[in-house]
């Protein structure tokens, strides 16, 4: 059984704590985190050791999860460094490149770069993963196994990781799912019918793709009869600048993940 020691008990961590729960994880869980509050909350919803020291908390990890916010990763690897063990360690910080992760944590530890998001909270969610070319085979899989056991896993080279982490946040689907409802309620539509319609509306449709042999194209086709109301609807969208938003949304999303590479 190996250690898995999570530095940052914050929301991320508490989902994949989740998702290892819910896929019974054989490994020793320990979390650090610098407030007690949060490390007491995390003991008692999913019954994991808490370690308020850093330094014990590394000393004891087969494999470290850095789960702090971008701007605090430089502050905490520089604590790190007086650790001698050389462990696997997988950031999931934002931006944050490999080489920085490297440089900054001085201790010689072993890098990858994981994405996942809050969604592996159900067990079905994806996680991109990179690793520099040194990574040997057996620590790939280790962290492979490790994200593989609540959703899936995509690995990706480290160049991409910024484009992965803006597309894929699961804030698109609340965005998009809270617009929609906004809009039908006021077409005359109650809250919850709202939600309701705007919820199946997106779901159902990626759902369709996800399950489906039919390409994004046809199932287009088929839903948006020529001259019909879901033709007309997604022509005035585009019209709109739907399009456009989305783009300069992803735009801002790479610009504030190339500021935290600097951070
Ligand atoms: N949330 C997501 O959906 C998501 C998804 C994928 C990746 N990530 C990445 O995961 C990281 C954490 O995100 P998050 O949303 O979980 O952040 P969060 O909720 O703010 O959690 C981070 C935790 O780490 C603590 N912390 C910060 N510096 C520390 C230090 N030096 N020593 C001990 N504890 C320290 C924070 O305490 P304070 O509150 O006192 O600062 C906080 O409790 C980020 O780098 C983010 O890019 C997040």
């Amino acid at each position: 059984m190996s250690t898995i020691v999570f530095l940052g008990g914050g929301r991320i961590t508490s989902a994949i704590l989740a998702g290892l729960r819910l896929g019974k994880s054989k490994h020793r869980l320990v979390v650090h985190d610098r407030n007690p509050d949060k490390l007491r909350d995390l003991k008692k919803r999913y019954a994991v050791a808490v370690e308020p020291d850093l330094l014990n908390a590394v000393q004891q990890a087969d494999m470290l999860i850095v789960a702090v916010r971008p701007g605090s990763v430089r502050e905490l690897l520089g604590m790190v460094g007086k650790v001698k063990r050389r462990s696997l360690a997988v950031s999931l910080a934002a931006g944050v490149p490999l080489r920085v992760l490297s440089r900054e944590a001085g201790a010689p530890m072993r890098w990858a770069r994981a994405m996942p998001s809050p969604v592996c909270r159900s067990g079905r969610g994806l996680t991109a993963v990179a690793f520099p070319r040194s990574l040997p085979r057996a620590d790939r899989k280790r962290v492979h196994d490790l994200f593989s056991s609540f959703g899936q896993v995509v690995e990706i080279p480290e160049s991409k990781f910024d484009a992965f982490t803006v597309t894929y946040s699961c804030s698109h689907g609340y965005h998009a799912l809270a617009t929609l409802a906004r809009v039908g309620q006021e077409a005359g539509l109650d809250r919850n019918t709202a939600l309701l319609a705007s919820a199946h509306a997106l779901a159902d449709g990626i759902i369709a793709w996800r399950n489906g042999k039919l390409s994004l194209e046809s199932l287009l086709e088929e839903a948006a009869t020529p001259g019909g109301i879901a033709a007309a609807t997604a022509t005035a969208m585009d019209a709109a600048g739907y399009g456009r938003a989305v783009r300069q949304g992803v735009a801002a999303g790479l610009r504030r993940a190339r500021a935290n590479a600097g951070k």
